[in-house]
């Protein structure tokens, strides 16, 4: 018997799916929308805890307007859950999980660590909050490699994130896709005899088959990026989610690469992640043999001229 996710969230409907915590895609109307429709919602929280930073101000404006959209009065849980990028920590515990708590969100997600180590202090202090208020917090960790996996159960997760390398965005530079990585997590959790830890797969899933094919591989649900930026419910311009529908031959259109980062100035992740993207005229350009300054000038020129064919659309 393995752990019933739906039953953590009682708005869920199976099979169990989330959107991902796509920071500047993801934001209380998308994941009002999945949660609404039985899903389970996530809102991007961003990588920035400084005291009051425009992410975090950001973030408790998000909350407060999806418990709006939902109905629901303070002091009410909020069905849905806030993802974090966790490659600097500065300021999470003091700043950020008082949010959480404020709003009683169901579930916090964290993902890109230095060090796989470094969520068990912020683990530590959810819980410590949780024990002393009614606070009801699931804590999911994405994880992309076996040692990942590990150590994240050794923490005490909830929900294991197993993200295959088929994902669009961020993701282990080295990595499997679900096919081989998603049984390996299993027989993890089955030799551990742990039979608390829910697993959802992330990485390619578009659709049914998708979903049914890591049901099989060991998953309890799914969770869907790149689908749902290609929504209207998804506040990224649409030139980005007609570049995401346009394309097919997927493993030929998109690469993974620290690149992508590097030619929009976001190249902040440690070296241990890179990110799979379309190949746009950026990539291109670098193929060509043209320089990253260069390549970066004609980025922002065609950012300030208010274009966005030189973004890079993580899919
Ligand atoms: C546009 C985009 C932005 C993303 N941003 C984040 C993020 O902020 N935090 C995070 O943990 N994962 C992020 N991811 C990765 C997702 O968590 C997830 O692993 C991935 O979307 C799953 O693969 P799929 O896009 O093929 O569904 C992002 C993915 C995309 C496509």
């Amino acid at each position: 018997m393995t752990v019933n996710i739906l039953q953590w969230f009682p708005h869920t409907t199976s099979p169990f799916i989330a959107n991902a915590p796509m920071f500047g895609f993801a934001d209380a109307g998308l994941a009002t929308t999945v949660t609404k429709a039985g899903g389970f919602g996530f809102i991007g929280g961003g990588f920035d805890f400084k005291s009051e930073s425009t992410q975090l101000l950001g973030l408790d404006a998000q909350l407060a307007n999806a418990r709006s959209v939902l109905g629901l009065t303070d002091g009410q849980p909020l069905p849905l859950g806030v993802g974090f990028i966790t490659f600097q920590l500065d300021g999470l515990v003091d700043n950020a999980v008082p949010i959480l708590r404020r709003h009683r969100v169901a579930a916090v997600w964290l993902s890109f660590p230095r060090a796989d180590a470094d969520h068990l202090p912020i683990i530590q202090a959810i819980r410590r909050a949780q024990e002393s208020s009614d606070w009801d917090i699931k804590i999911f960790i994405q994880v992309g490699t076996i040692k990942a996996a590990e150590e994240a159960l050794r923490q005490g997760v909830d929900v294991l994130v197993v993200q295959g390398t088929d994902a669009g965005g961020h993701q282990w530079a080295q990595g499997a896709s679900l096919i081989s990585l998603l049984p390996e997590v299993r027989d993890l959790l089955s030799k551990a005899q742990d039979t608390s830890t829910a697993v959802l797969a992330a990485g390619g899933i578009v659709d049914g088959r998708g979903c049914v094919a890591t049901l099989g591989l060991g998953a309890d649900g799914i969770v869907m990026g790149t689908r749902f930026v290609a929504t209207s419910e998804c506040l990224a311009p649409s030139a980005i989610k007609q570049t995401i529908i346009s394309r097919g031959d997927g493993g030929v259109s998109t690469i993974k690469s620290i690149r992508h980062d590097v030619f929009q100035s976001t190249d902040l992740f440690p070296r241990r992640y890179d990110g799979r993207a379309v190949i746009g005229a950026s990539y291109e350009d670098s193929q060509n043999g043209i320089n990253d300054e260069e390549i970066i000038r004609r980025y922002n020129e065609a950012r300030e001229a208010g274009g966005h064919q030189r973004r890079t659309v993580w899919a």
